[in-house]
């Protein structure tokens, strides 16, 4: 494995955060999931990074559209969905990643859902996955904004390996917040 250089200014790592909701995209409320998504960023990477935003609805087409155009033509290393995760007929986005994905990597979905259910007996309600297009990590999050840092806690130790793995920048966390576990360091 090539070991690659940390993010620097000029080269910043790209992280794409796609809210998916049809109410947030018609500006029927204000999307709290995004921002939640990027605060969280900011807090635990140290690295530097741009966060790429879109807000769309939950229609399949469109998730494969913006998640296909973030990984291709902006490169990003790492894609966080929020929303449309669930049992409703509108929810889609576990569709749309698998759709775009290569290859799938469950056990995100897994321990998110196990520590969610520790808050809420409704996390099994959601599909929520992650999969790997190309150079890019795609993980999907429940649209509840209390619900993204109960995730990102459990999945984050484990991300900036898989970027290793799969040719992207070396991400970094803050220590005491996430601690990034990288096999034989
Ligand atoms: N996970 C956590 N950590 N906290 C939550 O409040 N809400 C659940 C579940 N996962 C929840 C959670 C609920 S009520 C639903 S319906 C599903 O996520 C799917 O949510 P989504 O369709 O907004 O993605």
């Amino acid at each position: 494995m090539t070991h690659r250089h940390p993010p620097d200014a000029s080269h910043p790592a790209k992280i794409g955060v796609v809210t998916i909701s049809d109410r947030a995209s018609r500006g029927e409320y204000q999307d709290k999931g995004g921002p939640a998504v990027r605060e969280y960023l900011v807090r635990v990477l140290t690295g530097h990074f741009d966060a790429i935003s879109r807000v769309i609805p939950d229609d399949r087409d469109m998730i494969e559209s913006v998640l296909i155009e973030l990984c291709e033509i902006d490169k990003c290393c790492l894609v966080i969905t929020t929303g449309g995760t669930g049992p409703a007929h509108r929810d889609v986005t576990p569709e749309a990643t698998e759709a775009v994905c290569s290859k799938m990597l469950p056990g995100f979905g897994e321990l998110m859902r196990k520590v969610s259910l520790e808050k809420v007996p409704t996390a099994i309600l959601s599909r929520q996955t992650a999969g790997i297009r190309h150079k890019t990590l795609i993980v999907n999050l429940p649209g509840q904004p209390k619900a993204i840092a109960e995730c990102l806690d459990a999945v984050f130790p484990a991300i900036p390996y898989c970027i290793d793995l799969i040719g992207g920048p070396y991400l970094t966390t803050d220590e005491e917040k996430v601690k990034a576990f990288r096999p034989g360091k």
